[in-house]
């Protein structure tokens, strides 16, 4: 099992829209994709609430019971977890950077967002973990792209080469517990969405896999 995370010191970046879309394209890859929800406003759990399909599934948790829910899940065959952190803490974003084999951090291209970014970066510097930022709500054009892009390269962080656009496809979706794939699946939200899930599969597969060496001892020592 690979386990990304989805975090922003900042709120309203898109972290609850990436991990739920990401984890529909996970499904429909043939994965078993999970999300752990450690967000007390837990958006993603609505989500998941006001969806018909069962899956992807989605665990409202605390922090604290993070590690033994990723072990239970790897055990169950899930293949992608998905750890939705919330904004504003950083206890929170600590445990899930801890646990992830790859670090989303979505970011509006503006000035302040950037700025928070930096706060983001600085607490994942306590962590040698595989990151990317990725741009969300970005506009068709415009000099605001090119200039955060260029203060992401300042500050040494990886830039995801797939833009998230600011799409109305990404909130009509969820009013109805869908991905913006499943919304519009010709749309262009839907194909940032399957690029961004190929662009982190790629990243994935670069990660050497102990978790899995672990359980797979567990499992053979039981039998
Ligand atoms: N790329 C996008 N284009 C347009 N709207 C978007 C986009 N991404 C997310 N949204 C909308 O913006 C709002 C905030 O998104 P979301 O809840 O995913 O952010 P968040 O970072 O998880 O917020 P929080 O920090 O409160 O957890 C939602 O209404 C969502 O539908
Ligand atoms: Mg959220």
């Amino acid at each position: 099992m690979k386990i990304v995370a989805i975090i922003s010191q900042k709120g309203g970046v898109g972290k609850t829209t990436l991990a739920t879309a990401i984890a529909v394209a996970a499904e429909a890859d043939g994965k078993q994709a999970a999300i752990f929800d450690l967000d007390p406003q837990a958006s993603a759990s609505f989500w998941h609430d006001t969806r018909e399909a069962p899956t992807p599934a989605v665990a409202a948790i605390p922090s604290s019971r993070l590690q033994h829910l990723l072990q239970a899940a790897e055990e169950s065959g899930c293949d992608l977890a998905l750890i939705d952190a919330p904004p504003f803490a950083k206890d929170i974003a600590f445990e899930a950077a801890h646990h992830a084999d790859f670090i989303l951090i979505p970011t509006r291209p503006a000035v302040l967002d950037v700025m928070a970014m930096t706060k983001t970066l600085d607490l994942m510097k306590h962590y040698s973990k595989p990151s990317a930022v990725v741009l969300t709500f970005c506009p068709h054009a415009g000099r605001e792209l090119s200039d955060t892009e260029h203060a992401i390269g300042e500050l040494g962080a990886t830039l995801c080469p797939v833009r998230i656009g600011n799409r109305i496809a990404f909130s009509r979706a969820q009013q109805t517990g869908l991905a913006a794939q499943e919304y519009e699946p010709d749309g262009k939200a839907a194909e940032e969405i399957n690029s961004l899930y190929r662009y982190m599969c790629i990243q994935l597969k670069e990660v050497k896999h102990e978790r899995t060496e672990k359980t797979t001892k567990r499992a053979a020592s039981r039998s």
